[in-house]
């Protein structure tokens, strides 16, 4: 008994593949295995000697188990070893870095705005994207042979309604929205997408972002504007020594209307680059709420007065972070993207 154990044990030990392994387990414990042939012939043994061989069968058993598994435990091993070493794949390298997104430029701008705003006791408004004529153009002061439709051409759909060109049709949604029960003052922002039909170009996109303000209240006055204003583009700019001037500018929706300039950023109103050697950026057009736009809410304009601008994201985040083609926000190159912080301040 002793040499087969010895026999058997050495032929495990020596197997080198799985699938020699599994020929050795058959030929040994298999059902017409060598080990079965041993316990029959301990039937025909004398009776006193059965129990003490049948005990050294069971130990011979349990001892050929034991070596077929520490050596499949190997011979596992070894395979996967050779199978790494071909691909020359490195398990003790550490795994590919998961990659956090980032937040994009405008959506950075314009969370920092709206956080101001709300600051400053304004509130959110949302309006459609799909928008009607009526609350695009003339509910704005802009019937249909105004000329001023030209420079907002959309996309029209095929029902009649457009995509809208700017947010301000959403000044007149909410006017009529808070004109039932109108508790002034009224102070919104309303952050959101516009689409125009443009050629696309390093400062035109068919589709940006532009935030519209509307405060409306008794004795609103240019003055609010000018504050309101300052203090908006001191924090989005990140300068205290920013300063503003108007210059008239027309919009149907406004009387008068401005547009509002800043010393430049760049040259301090030296004169660079940037503001074509005048000192001054031109950053956004507002202006007070014509009579007839607040009427189409609802408001008496005899009461009432309300100033309004309409800031292009863009332009805003262009100067603050010294992009100079709008082609980049909408482009999805990832290597422009990545420069962006993953997580808002
Ligand atoms: N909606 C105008 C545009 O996109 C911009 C604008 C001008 C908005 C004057 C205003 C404003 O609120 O007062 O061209």
């Amino acid at each position: 008994m002793q040499d087969r154990r010895r026999e058997w044990l050495a032929a495990i030990a020596t197997v080198a593949d799985e699938t020699a392994l599994a020929q050795v387990e058959s030929r040994l414990l298999g059902k017409k295995g060598e080990l079965q042939e041993l316990l029959r012939s301990v039937s025909q043994l004398d009776k006193s000697e059965r129990p003490a061989a049948g005990k050294a069968l069971n130990e011979l058993k349990q001892d050929v188990e034991a070596a077929l598994a520490a050596r499949r435990a190997t011979v596992s091993a070894q395979s996967m070893e050779r199978e790494l070493a071909a691909t020359g794949f490195d398990p003790s390298q550490p795994g590919p870095r998961r990659r956090i997104g980032s937040l994009h430029p405008i959506t950075i701008v314009q969370q920092e705005l709206v956080d101001l705003f709300t600051s400053m006791g304004f509130s959110w408004q949302d309006g459609p994207e799909v928008e009607t004529e009526h609350y695009n153009f003339d509910a704005l002061n802009i019937p249909g042979d105004h000329p001023a439709r030209e420079s907002q051409d959309t996309f029209w759909l095929d029902d009649g309604n457009l995509l809208r060109t700017h947010t301000s049709p959403v000044q007149v949604r909410t006017l009529r929205r808070f004109a039932k029960d109108f508790q002034p003052p009224l102070k919104v922002i309303v952050p959101g997408r516009c689409f125009r039909a443009e050629t696309v170009d390093k400062s035109h996109e068919h589709t940006f972002y532009q935030m519209e303000g509307l405060v409306v209240d008794r004795k609103v006055s240019v003055a609010n504007l000018i504050h309101t204003m300052k203090t908006c583009l001191r924090v989005v700019l990140g300068r205290q020594d920013l300063k503003v001037r108007l210059r008239p500018g027309f919009f149907p929706f406004v009387e008068p209307g401005f547009e509002l300039d800043v010393n430049c950023p760049f040259c301090g109103g030296k004169g660079c680059s940037v503001c074509k050697q005048s000192g001054w950026i031109e950053i956004l057009p507002c202006g007070m709420v014509h009579p007839n736009v607040l009427r189409q809410g609802g408001i008496d304009p005899e009461q009432y007065t309300g100033f309004a601008f309409g800031m292009g994201l863009q332009r805003v985040v262009m100067l603050r972070y010294g992009i100079d083609d709008i082609r980049l926000f909408m482009g999805g190159d990832l290597r422009f993207l990545r420069q962006f912080p993953t997580v808002s301040k």
